[in-house]
């Protein structure tokens, strides 16, 4: 394949970013297509890590092209903060390797007041959100009352949009949200100073990716989020506010979906989720917790603690449905070393009912029961494996049973947070 789309099966968290990272070593272009600085991409190289916010998780590469595409919403305080960390880490971020689409809306500062200030209102019932301005920013999109990169690079243009809109949104947050109102003008110098800062980097995308794709490029299209966040297809009103599915990639970079040669999906070997909303296998005693501690499972965006279960089968099935997946990455397998019985979700129960749908909406999402297949675990540590043959018979086993659940194959294996941790059965590059 000269080009695939990388998608996480479950609830965000998977480990995108160190298989992007990986695959990138073969890419001349990286994209990201959707979500924001709601995004936490690890990647670990010789022991140091790196937390990609909203930079493709390619940029460590040197010589990659890298891509912001029109579906991301970008913060540009947090964005100027990132490129400055990876410069001073040596790594390269210039306008050679860095394209911004013009059209990417942009995090207002009322966008991350409003996220913070609403979530704080919710009580109990709160999504759980990063705070960073996400679900407002799309908003605006949606509602064409938006800021895009190209109206923050034309002076008059900005300050006329930014007037139509600041009092309205002062309005909502002194009447509705009890918070102070904002100074147009701070904003507005602000942004401009941003603006000044990241105007190189700013271009056409769909020509860049276009042009890449009728030369034979090779890109890698980058996803956020996850499956079960998606707009639409998601633990809906727990999800974010973009399209996570594999179907983004097109609209939020301006490329035909026949233009795309594969979709290859990233599974943790367990289950995790950080924000509220329905997790049906979720351990909640303390073999939750140990996987938690043993799989370093805190958000590497808000710190928060994920909540951690066992692999929902019939979820990442209906996950490589959605995205057209046949092949998947699985992550974080050396986490489950030394639990003695391991737990597979093959069903929901439905009062007496037994389904192997997903369930329809957000009662059914609590009310479904997993049915769970028990395996035997292995005490091995497999986190120095490097062939699937030397893997523990057990864990095999688990791989196998994994592949004829989902009706894919598993075509990598993580065994640690490092590039090198990785048992690779196909690179999906040669196919
Ligand atoms: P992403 O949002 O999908 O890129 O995933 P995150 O970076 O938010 O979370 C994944 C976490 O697991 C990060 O801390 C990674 O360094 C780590 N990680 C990735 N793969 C593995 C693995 O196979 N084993 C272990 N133990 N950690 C991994
Ligand atoms: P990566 O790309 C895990 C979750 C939040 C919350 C919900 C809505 O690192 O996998 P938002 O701030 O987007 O409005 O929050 O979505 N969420 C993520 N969870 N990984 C992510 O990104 C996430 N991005 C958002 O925790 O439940
Ligand atoms: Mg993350």
């Amino acid at each position: 394949m000269n080009n695939f789309i990388i998608i996480g099966c479950q609830w965000g968290d998977e480990g995108k970013g160190k298989i992007v990272d990986l695959l990138a070593e073969e890419a001349d272009f990286i994209v990201r297509f959707q979500g924001g600085s709601n995004a936490g991409h690890t990647v670990v190289i010789n022991n140091k890590t790196t937390i990609l916010h909203q930079i493709p998780s390619g940029i460590l590469h040197r010589g990659k092209k890298c891509i912001i595409g029109n579906g991301v919403v970008i913060d540009p305080f947090t964005l100027i903060k990132e490129i400055e960390e990876l410069k001073s880490q040596g790594y390269q971020v210039t306008e050679d390797n860095l394209v911004i689409s013009h059209f990417v809306n942009i995090v207002m500062p009322y966008h991350k007041i409003i996220d913070k200030l609403r979530e704080s209102r919710m009580g109990d019932s709160k999504i759980g959100t990063t705070g960073r301005g996400i679900g407002p920013t799309y908003e605006d999109k949606i509602a064409r009352r938006g800021i895009r990169l190209v109206d923050l690079l034309d002076a008059n243009k900005f300050n006329e949009k930014l007037s139509g809109i600041i009092d309205e949104k002062n309005f909502y947050l002194e009447k509705k949200l009890g918070a102070e109102a904002l100074d147009k003008e701070e904003i507005f110098s602000s942004y401009l100073g941003y603006a000044q800062k990241i105007k190189n980097y700013a271009g056409d995308v769909s020509t860049i990716i276009n042009t890449a794709v009728r030369k034979g490029n090779t890109i890698l299209f980058e996803g956020a989020q996850g499956t079960y966040l998606d707009i639409d297809y998601g633990t809906y009103p727990y999800v974010t506010s973009s399209n996570t599915l594999a179907g983004a990639a097109c609209t939020g970079s301006g490329i035909g979906p026949n233009r795309i040669e594969g979709v290859i999906g990233i599974a943790k070997a367990y289950t995790t989720r950080v924000g509220g909303g329905p997790m049906p296998t979720e351990i909640k005693d303390d073999l939750g917790d140990r996987i938690r501690e043993s799989g370093g499972e805190y958000g590497a965006t808000t710190g928060r603690p994920r909540r951690c279960g066992w692999f929902d089968a019939v979820q990442t099935k209906y996950a490589c449905m959605l995205n057209g997946m046949e092949s998947l990455v699985l992550t974080k397998l050396d986490v489950l070393s030394g639990i003695e019985k391991i737990n597979i979700n093959i069903a929901y129960k439905n009062g007496k009912e037994f389904t192997d749908q997903i369930p329809a909406g957000p009662k059914n999402w609590y009310e479904y029961r997993p049915v769970y297949e028990e395996m035997d675990g292995w005490n091995e540590d497999i986190a120095g494996i490097k062939k699937f043959q030397d893997l523990p018979e057990n864990a095999k086993k688990y791989i196998y049973r994994l592949e004829e659940l989902t009706e894919s194959k598993i075509i990598m294996i993580s065994v640690g947070a490092s590039r090198t941790q990785t048992i690779i059965r196909e690179n999906p590059w040669n196919r």
